[in-house]
């Protein structure tokens, strides 16, 4: 098949071009420094000669957005609405105009449009949105916009040909370089991963060959259109994820860390403590009622596959 990837370049996106470019596809990445081979410019905001890409292409995924790992400022929170916004509803313009449109377009989103809850799991169905939540800080609620907003750019595309998938997606673990597992192992390493503000928040995780195999799942099945969630069926709250997580590693102790420390920390790492705080109980409702099995549903073992495999270096990373 020929598979259209735009903002490809990226963390999840090298894990799935690495992957599909494995399985025989031939991969296309849109961005907006081409480098590689099969790179193509575009702006991500306005129609070009990138669109004759897409135009007789098999599937598009799109993962383009400025990335989240920054300090929520109004400038960073702003970018990372418009580059959603705007690079969704220009893949929606690609696709209605193409003479020979795709089969199926899949459209990164992500588990924090769920609301921030403790007493139950989000599936599609029964999971509530978040955005009213009391007591949490309000530029949450913008996080949340920021995802609704990301999706409703995807459902107001007239594609009629094209169907149409949203990606509920949460944390994407492998033991590649400069992902999120490999930032959550430093800290285990450094004797820092302990419980953050109680760690009673829930963390949910996808193991990066289950998300790789949910999308290729999600392309395949024709009745399979709207939000999806991709996310291990079994989120843990925050410190036993963390104590998982040094026990793969083989470190006994985490210190913990207050909702203070953590702001001093994020702060010192340009990142948000949302990230950190939020917690995110989200389920795989539609991928399990559709048949869909998980190679790695809980961490325990998971968390042992990434770190052997992190060990064992890159090589080992397909
Ligand atoms: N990583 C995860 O675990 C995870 C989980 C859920 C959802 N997501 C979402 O999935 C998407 C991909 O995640 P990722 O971790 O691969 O992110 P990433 O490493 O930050 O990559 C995102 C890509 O988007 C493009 N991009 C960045 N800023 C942009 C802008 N202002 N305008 C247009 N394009 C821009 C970049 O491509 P170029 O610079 O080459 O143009 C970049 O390669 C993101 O939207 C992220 O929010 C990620």
């Amino acid at each position: 098949m020929k598979i259209v990837i735009p903002g490809g370049t990226g963390q999840v996106g090298t894990i799935l071009s690495r992957a599909l470019t494995a399985a025989g596809h031939d991969v296309v990445i849109l961005t907006r420094r081409p480098v590689r081979d099969r790179d193509v410019r575009w702006d991500a905001e306005t129609l070009g000669p990138w669109a004759k890409e897409i135009d007789g292409s098999d599937v598009v995924i799109n993962l383009a957005g400025r990335s989240v790992n920054c300090r929520y400022t109004p400038d960073n929170l702003r970018a990372m609405m418009d580059s959603r916004v705007r690079s969704a509803r220009v893949v929606g313009e690609a696709v209605a105009a193409a003479v020979r449109p795709p089969q199926v377009w899949l459209q990164m989103s992500t588990a924090t449009v769920y609301a921030h809850r403790f007493d139950a799991p989000n599936d599609e169905v029964t999971g509530e949105l978040g955005g009213t939540e009391p007591g949490v800080p309000g530029y949450w609620a913008y996080s949340v916009e920021i995802a609704k907003a990301w999706e409703r750019a995807q459902e107001q595309a007239e594609t009629p040909h094209t169907r149409k998938v949203s990606m509920r997606t949460a944390m994407v673990m492998s033991p590649d370089r400069g992902g999120v597992f490999e930032v959550l192992l430093r800290l285990v390493r450094l004797g820092l991963g302990g419980p953050v503000a109680g760690g009673a928040q829930y963390v949910s995780w996808i193991h990066d060959r289950d998300f790789v195999r949910a999308v290729e799942f999600l392309a395949d099945r024709d009745d399979l259109a709207g939000p999806v969630n991709l996310a291990a069926p079994v989120p843990l709250p925050q410190r036993t994820f963390m104590r998982v997580l040094r026990a793969a590693w083989g470190v006994p102790v985490g210190l913990p860390a207050t909702k203070w420390m953590a702001e001093l920390g994020a702060f010192a790492l340009r990142s948000d403590t949302e990230l950190l705080l939020k917690s995110r109980r989200v389920v795989p409702g539609r991928l399990l009622e559709a048949g869909f099995a998980f190679d790695h549903p809980r961490w325990p073992e998971a968390a042992d596959d990434l770190v052997r495999r992190l060990r064992d270096g890159p090589g080992s990373t397909m």
